[in-house]
């Protein structure tokens, strides 16, 4: 064991040598933490965004090699149009930010959902992002927008079911799998949702077969990098046995 092998943090000990790959987080909560404040739902996206911002950049620095958030689902877009037009303005907003840090601070982006619904922008903004990928080496931020885990699994299957038939071979997970939003990804060891709901939404439906789940009551803008370290801590007590028995 190496000597920088623990890090201490208030709340307790995060063993660095048994960091989850791949974290994925569930941003719950803003609007009830606006309201809280008396203020319009839209700032508690943008006081959430901000807070995935932070935590970006904490998981990029612990070593985290995967970071997905669900931003924005198939099922947002029954919000009133004030509230999707924010909350796409945020992500615009963070995309040209995107473009011009995450060389410098070694971060790829990759959105995952279904872009033909987003405007000539944003796509034309998330085409640049994806370009510069091939040159970063460091963490992967995965942001979720029109993502919703049962159409990503429908269209998965109909591709794989065409693949099948064409080349004869017998469907299986692996010829699905390539055709996620998610391909080449490695499965969530970790799944987050703040705001007290204990359920996921639609998200990662295929991928989160084996995850950890950790919620907290903490709201999404309120989450911060010591409440993110409970949740690494609370991962690293438990025993994944992927349907198998622990081992002696
Ligand atoms: C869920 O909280 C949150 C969303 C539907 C939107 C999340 C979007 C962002 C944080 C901004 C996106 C920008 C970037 C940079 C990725 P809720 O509104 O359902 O909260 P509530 O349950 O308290 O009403």
């Amino acid at each position: 064991m190496g000597l920088f092998n623990k890090k201490s943090t208030q709340a307790g000990r995060l063993d660095m040598e048994k960091l989850p790959r791949h974290v994925a987080v569930i941003m719950d909560g803003n609007g009830r933490w606006a309201k809280k404040r008396g203020l319009p739902r839209t700032a508690g996206h943008a006081a959430g965004a901000e807070v995935f911002r932070r935590i970006a950049t904490y998981c990029s620095k612990l070593g985290i090699e995967y970071l997905t958030v669900y931003a924005f689902s198939t099922e947002n877009w029954k919000r009133p149009s004030d509230e999707v037009e924010a909350i796409m303005a945020l992500f615009e907003k963070y995309l040209h930010e995107a473009i011009e840090k995450m060389e410098k601070e070694n971060v790829r982006l990759r959105v995952l959902g279904d872009t033909s619904r987003l405007s000539p922008e944003i796509r034309a903004l998330i085409e640049e992002t994806a370009a510069k990928n091939d040159r970063i080496t460091g963490m992967q931020a995965n942001i979720c927008i029109n993502y919703g885990g049962r159409s990503e699994i429908l269209r998965a299957a109909k591709a794989a079911a065409a693949d099948a038939i064409r080349s004869g071979l017998e469907l299986d997970c692996e010829m699905l799998e390539k055709h996620l939003y998610t391909s080449g990804i490695p499965d969530p060891d970790l799944i987050i949702r703040p705001s007290g709901e204990k359920r996921l939404s639609n998200f990662l439906l295929w991928q989160s077969a084996y995850s950890e789940l950790y919620f907290t009551d903490a709201l999404w803008p309120d989450f911060t990098e010591r409440e993110l370290d409970r949740a690494i801590i609370d991962y690293q007590s438990r025993s994944r046995r992927y349907g198998g028995i622990q081992k002696p």
